[in-house]
């Protein structure tokens, strides 16, 4: 069969092997810990749920426009006006079947073919592989403990050339939970506006974070492009249903482009997502956000007392990116090893850049403690 040559760089998610070996595991009696799964384990909150019945039984099931429902585009303003004192039109957010879609807007209509766009090693594994199917060329700049496990200033400001496009950041961001500060945006924002490029903020992971407030790249200039989703905080990944805020200009070409690409974002969610802000749903979510604090603070501890290299705290998200060279040289027979032997799924590295991916690995706690707790057991049981 044909198949398209740009096929060829576009890379799977290693873990979904994992994952599968997992599930086969268990299918055959073997009881697994889940570490590997990069989405909240709780289930939609209720007001939202009820909100997509009552979208169903009203009969809500056309398109909306492709720029997303216009009461929840306001929504979302509201929201950046009371979690974040900013004001944000809502004529520059766009609703998006997922950041997924989101990110793919962005790059289609800011990337040239030939153009180079930054990106955090380890990083989000899709972004790469969506700049190469839109021709680019993804530059991976590799971060480590001593930046925060973000890019600097300085990698930015070198490597960004006369071809380049765009420097994407996830905070917090994954595989790392590292946070960027707004000295740093600002920075990034200076080079990106210098050069007659963009900063594109994945935020994805914002209300996510434990220690220290979030700042949005939204307050240090309306030129930043920022991408947000349902998908973690508000726990609705199967909603397929995110947002992003642009800069005016760009508006009407992410909307030409969402209406050829996918018409729309489900109608079905952006209804449900109406109550998504309400208190009560904010509520829910913020006790769940406390869950996951309970969570990091217990399994920081524990990997590091094992030995796994997490030199810094992560402030958000839910991923500890560990080192883990004391146990081997190959992460990825690693994370198969304590799978078959441990019972306990983790990422290997090679899934988050090529930037020292074998000395790596994440793990999620996106599950309960007491999972947890055993997952840490089974490593000491096997690992010590
Ligand atoms: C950093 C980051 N961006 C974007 C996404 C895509 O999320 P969604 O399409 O579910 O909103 C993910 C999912 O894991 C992610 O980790």
């Amino acid at each position: 069969m044909a198949i398209a040559r740009r096929m060829q760089v576009i890379q799977p998610f290693h873990v979904m092997a994992l994952l599968a070996r997992a599930r086969q595991l268990e299918a055959a009696g073997r009881s697994i810990i889940h570490m590997e799964i990069g989405e909240p384990d709780f289930v939609t909150p209720q007001p939202v749920i009820d909100a997509g019945h009552a979208a169903l039984t009203a009969g809500h099931t056309h398109y909306t426009p492709a720029t997303g429902l216009p009461a929840l585009r306001r929504r979302i303003a509201d929201f950046y006006r009371v979690r974040y004192d900013i004001g944000v039109e809502p004529a520059r957010i766009v609703v998006t079947p997922g950041a997924s879609a989101g990110l793919q807007l962005v790059l289609a209509s800011l990337v040239d073919p030939g153009e180079r766009v930054l990106l955090a090693d380890p990083g989000y594994p899709c972004n790469r592989n969506f700049v190469y199917l839109f021709g680019g060329t993804p530059v991976s700049l590799p971060v480590d403990a001593a930046s925060g496990y973000q890019p600097t200033v300085q990698q930015v400001r070198d490597n960004w050339n006369a071809t380049t496009a765009a420097l994407l950041v996830a905070s917090p961001s994954n595989p790392t939970g590292s946070l960027l500060d707004l000295a740093t945006l600002r920075e990034y924002q200076a080079i990106a506006r210098a050069q007659g490029g963009h900063l594109i903020v994945d935020e994805i992971y914002h209300g996510l974070v434990y220690d220290t407030a979030a700042a949005t790249a939204l307050s240090v200039s309306d030129e930043v492009v920022v991408i947000n989703s349902f998908s973690k905080y508000f726990g609705m990944t199967g909603w397929r249903l995110g947002w992003l805020v642009a800069p005016p200009l760009l508006v009407p070409e992410l909307d030409k482009l969402a209406q050829n690409m996918f018409l729309a974002a489900p109608t079905l969610s952006q209804h449900a997502a109406l109550r998504a802000f309400d208190p009560d749903t904010i509520a829910i979510l913020e006790e769940r956000r406390a869950i996951f604090q309970q969570r990091r603070d217990f399994l920081l501890p524990a990997l590091r007392e094992l030995g796994f290299g997490i030199p810094v705290t992560p402030a958000g998200a839910f991923y500890l990116y560990a080192d883990c060279s004391r146990f081997t040289r190959d992460s990825y027979t690693f994370s198969q090893q304590l799978l078959e032997e441990a019972g306990v799924a983790i990422t290997p590295g090679i899934d988050f850049g090529t930037n020292r991916p074998e000395q790596h690995v994440r793990f999620a706690y996106t599950t309960s403690l007491d999972k947890l707790q055993e997952g840490v057991r089974r490593l000491q049981a096997y690992l010590l």
